[in-house]
């Protein structure tokens, strides 16, 4: 999206040149061609405002959920109060995600409060001529006695926008702002209401409003609240799936909109919707509820802004692709850092990706909604930004920018703790949305030294599973008998041996220590280590009987190997005491 041009045609036809609107000049003289004039309007300030003058859409009363902080804030700022002069206008701004329920909150702070103003008016500023127009039918509402339909939408704007100036205490709803640019002529030259903006656009409002608010989506009770409204009646039995179900959804308004329509429509259940939503994710993100082919789906709404983006950066919709396999919260900023060759190539994508509200930035951390990640992990060939290569292509950009910034030696290295910690949510996801199947060596390396640090951490039954997949993966893209994949099952022992379960680490151990000596020979130093380790759960297991040889001969191969004063022989001897 480019900056538009300053002409604004709101105020086209306010200049000198200008027809003088209102007055009843009778003829408009352009050029050397007479027009006839269209009938006159009257002075602006003549015509008084109708009472309970407003154009709001559909009432949203009876199912609007939650929202109870953000409408104080919008009270503590726009209602108009008795000790505010008339000549004083305030603009609020509220952005937020597509879907996440702006237009309704703007709508339901506009209907709540209608009785507070002398005149509502709801603006489709999606483009500067939607402005217009809709300002345009303020005039033509206003003078109903008045044929305007031969009379220039700029002038009869123009003319709105005097009568505006001269009847204070209106509010003005400016839904779905694309570009502050195109407002500013508007707030600029407004001298007495309030104006909420509402916009996807979380960048550009601060020299225009004095006030902010980025919305978020539900709270989970209020979602949960919604979901039922939609769906009902539903069965109370289904209580634990519809909380489950709002989760999936990320407790986004137009989300559950979308799904309690569809549940009440098709007759479903929450958990039948659930597992539609998982195993057809894409699929169901784009049905509308109501069945109307024409109206507004999850995936409809976000292409849009998608379309957007990758206009101005493409490497924002790459990066917003790889997001996708990370989880949800807190996606260390540092951990995307290595995405471009260009230095900063990755910040400049991260904040054009915030300004259209696609994720949340903070200092560190980047959030992005569960459903855009779910969308943008599916591939669909009628969507550009989601085909079938971008996507693996950004599944593998993920993979490598995990394992570059996975800290070494994860049970000893303490100072890699807190940097594990951080990554280990998005291991976790990424391990998640992959199928053990397709692993790659990359995602190997991941799975081993996550089960490493898990296991010294003790999470056994994670470490365990990941282990069990790294042997798996490694056997699959290695071989039986590769180092790499009797290094993974050794691990997979230890993991085993750690939770306690000695009798699948001791077979497994033996097994590995059988291989390791056919493969890589008896002074292999990692037959010996597995000796080691296999001499060190017998003695777990009670029996010195067969821990006792093995110990020495790990300590006599050891010095002969590696020497008496190398750290394995050493570690041997006292293992051996
Ligand atoms: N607080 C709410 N209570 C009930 N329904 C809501 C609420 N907020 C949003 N919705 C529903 O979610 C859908 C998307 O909300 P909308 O306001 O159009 O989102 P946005 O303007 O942010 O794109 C709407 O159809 C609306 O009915
Ligand atoms: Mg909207």
């Amino acid at each position: 999206m480019h900056s538009t041009s300053p002409e604004t045609p709101g105020l086209a036809t306010a200049g000198a040149r200008s027809p003088a609107v209102g007055t009843n000049n009778g003829n408009i003289f352009t050029g050397d061609t007479t027009l006839q004039a269209p009938p006159a309007l009257p002075l602006p300030p003549d015509v008084s405002a109708p009472d309970g003058l407003h154009n709001l859409p559909r009432p949203v009363g009876h199912r609007f959920v939650g929202r109870m902080s953000e409408m104080a804030i919008l009270e503590q700022a726009l209602r108009p109060r008795n000790e505010r002069a008339a000549t004083h206008v305030v603009t609020q701004a509220m952005s937020g995600l597509g879907g996440v329920g702006k237009s309704t909150l703007a709508l339901y702070f506009a209907r709540t409060h209608l009785s507070d103003y002398t005149a509502v008016w709801w603006i489709d500023a999606e483009t500067p001529e939607t402005i217009t127009s809709s300002l345009a039918q303020l005039t033509t509402r206003v003078n109903a006695g008045t044929d305007t339909s031969s009379m220039p939408s700029a002038i009869l704007a123009e003319w709105a926008l005097t009568w505006l100036d001269t009847h204070p205490g209106w509010l003005l709803v400016f839904d779905n702002a694309t570009h502050p640019d195109h407002l500013a002529p508007y707030l600029a030259r407004l001298t007495s209401g309030d104006h909420l903006i509402t916009s996807r656009l979380t960048y550009g409002w601060h020299d225009l409003a004095a006030t902010a608010l980025h919305l978020d989506v539900l709270t989970p009770p209020a979602a949960i609240h919604l979901l039922h409204q939609l769906a009902a009646p539903g069965p109370s039995s289904e209580a634990a799936a519809a909380q489950e179900l709002a989760d999936e959804l990320g407790y986004l308004p137009l989300a559950l909109e979308q799904a309690g329509a569809y549940i009440r429509r098709t007759r479903n259940t929450y958990s039948g919707y659930l597992y539609r939503l998982r195993t057809h994710t894409a699929r169901m993100l784009n049905t509308p509820g109501n069945g109307d082919p024409h109206s507004i789906t999850i995936a409809r709404t976000w292409r849009v802004t998608l379309d957007t983006i990758a206009e101005r950066d493409p490497l924002a919709v790459h990066l917003l692709r790889v997001m996708a396999w990370l989880a949800p919260h807190d996606i260390p900023r540092d951990l995307l850092n290595g995405i471009a060759d260009e230095p900063d190539a990755d910040t400049d994508a991260l904040a054009l990706l915030n300004d259209f509200s696609m994720i949340t930035l903070t200092e560190g951390t980047a959030d992005i909604h569960r459903l855009v990640q779910a969308l943008a992990r599916t591939p669909d060939p009628k969507d550009p930004h989601r085909s079938d290569s971008a996507i693996s292509q950004a599944q593998s950009t993920a993979a490598t920018l995990i394992q570059d910034a996975l800290p070494n030696n994860p049970e000893t290295n303490t100072a890699g703790w807190p940097r594990w910690r951080a990554l280990l949510p998005h291991i976790d996801a990424y391990l998640t949305h992959t199928q053990p199947d397709t692993d790659t060596a990359e995602t190997d390396g991941i799975l081993y030294s996550a089960s490493r640090f898990l296991r010294g951490q003790g999470q056994l039954s994670q470490a365990t599973q990941y282990a069990r997949r790294s042997v798996i993966t490694s056997a699959r893209l290695n071989g039986e008998d590769h180092p790499s994949t009797l290094t993974s099952r050794n691990n997979l022992a230890s993991a085993y041996e750690s939770a306690g379960d000695l009798g699948r680490a001791i077979p497994l151990y033996e097994q590995t220590l059988t291989d390791s000596i056919r493969v890589l020979g008896e002074d292999h130093p990692s037959t010996l280590a597995s000796r080691n380790n296999l001499a060190y759960v017998y003695e777990s297991a009670g029996d010195l009987g067969r821990a006792i040889p093995l110990y020495e001969q790990t300590l006599t191969d050891s010095i002969r190997v590696l020497g008496e004063d190398h750290p394995s022989t050493l570690a041997s001897r006292n293992n051996l005491a």
